[in-house]
């Protein structure tokens, strides 16, 4: 068993530190030589197909469906095509308007979740073209669908999904710059530098894994409450909902990811002396809007976390402690911002004498509705 897992303790701390190698073998061979262009043979949509799409659902469950609120993000900068994205037991039974000019994108690592093989088949009843994207080929999801944009994370043992995750985004990311390619929506410069930057991350999560220790010991912070927050604004709130969620799951300590500028209409009346808020200011566009959210909970007593970008000099001011993500383009930090929270979750878990790896009432792969 020890060698399975590599001499990690936990199927996911092997998990966590495998995603440079899932980022590498994602992005491969899907990027031409000049290092300008994004390659996917494996979507056979031509470019009418392409043209033709009025509007993107992303639908899916768990983890899978956090990773689709980035895709929303990042379709609708890079493609500007509107995207909305849903849970699959929602999507099914609420008469989705799907019509021939709507692209269904579903998302599992497993590829044989219940919910979302339901949500695709209905998705292709209503005529709709439907891209996958799944870790596990020859998955009922992989089979099923028009397309399918493989992730190659390799098996995910941990329930709690770390590698499929960023190895998502990564599909999002060419599947954006795909779509941005064929419509002319962005730049040619832009597109080879985003694709430059996709292929730094591998280096740049190696850099954050190193810093694990300080992360550990937030956890061990975090460990000794029983609620906590999670704030961000833009892509950074999609990711604070992966970080609550991972947290949840295999810690057991509740908690909450808001909009950082929503909480004054509403759970600011929860913030009390000492509760820990994990804030995430990665968006440099978005960032003096996040800090005055970051000075209205350390005003009513909050620990707070923040996380930024590597250079920046403002969160440092308001902040308890911070730790910086290497520089990249804000429509990247994801899925380098996520990296931290999963290594907190991990430690927390820890802390609190978990079973890591098992954590109680869930499973890997849910296959009844
Ligand atoms: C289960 C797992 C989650 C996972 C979700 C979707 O509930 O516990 O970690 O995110 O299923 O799984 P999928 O294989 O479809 O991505």
């Amino acid at each position: 068993v020890t060698a399975e897992k590599a001499g990690f303790d936990h199927f996911m701390l092997k998990e966590i530190h495998e995603q440079p190698k899932a980022y590498r073998d994602t992005l491969s061979s899907r990027i031409d030589a000049s290092g300008t262009r994004v390659v996917l043979d494996e979507v056979k949509m031509s470019q009418d197909d392409i043209r033709s799409i009025q509007q993107v659902h992303i639908v899916a469950c768990g983890t899978a469906y956090h990773a689709g609120l980035v895709g929303k993000g990042i379709i609708e900068k890079l493609a500007r095509i509107p995207v909305e994205t849903d849970v699959a037991s929602e999507y099914r039974y609420r008469s989705p308007i799907i019509t021939p000019n709507t692209l269904v994108m579903v998302v599992s690592q497993s590829g044989e979740t219940a919910d979302t093989l339901a949500a695709l088949r209905e998705a292709k009843r209503c005529g709709a073209r439907v891209v996958a994207i799944t870790n596990v080929v020859g998955s009922s999801v992989a089979r099923e669908a028009d397309d399918v944009i493989t992730t190659w994370a390799g098996p995910e043992i941990a329930v709690a999904s770390t590698k499929a995750y960023t190895s998502q985004l990564v599909a999002f990311y060419l599947f954006g710059l795909y779509l941005a390619q064929t419509l002319g929506t962005q730049e040619a410069g832009y597109i080879a530098d985003v694709i430059a930057e996709l292929k730094r991350l591998p280096e740049k999560v190696e850099r954050i894994l190193e810093q694990a220790d300080t992360i550990k010991n937030w956890a061990e912070q975090v460990a000794t409450h029983n609620n906590l927050f999670f704030i961000g604004r833009g892509l950074d709130y999609a990711v604070a909902l992966e970080g609550s969620l991972k947290l949840k799951e295999i810690s057991y300590i509740h908690s909450e990811a808001y909009a950082a500028g929503e909480l004054k209409h509403g759970t600011l009346a929860l913030i009390e002396e000492g509760i820990p808020v994990i804030a995430l200011a990665t968006q440099e566009e978005l960032l003096e809007k996040t800090v005055s959210n970051i000075k209205e909970v350390k005003a009513r007593g909050a620990h707070v976390f923040g996380l930024n970008a590597e250079g920046e000099t403002e969160l440092v001011k308001t902040v308890d402690e911070v730790f910086a993500i290497p520089h990249t383009l804000q429509l990247l930090s994801p899925a380098l911002s996520v990296v931290p929270l999963q290594l907190l979750a991990y430690y927390a878990s820890l802390a609190r004498g978990n079973d890591v790896d098992k954590p109680r009432n869930l499973a890997k792969s849910v296959t009844v509705e």
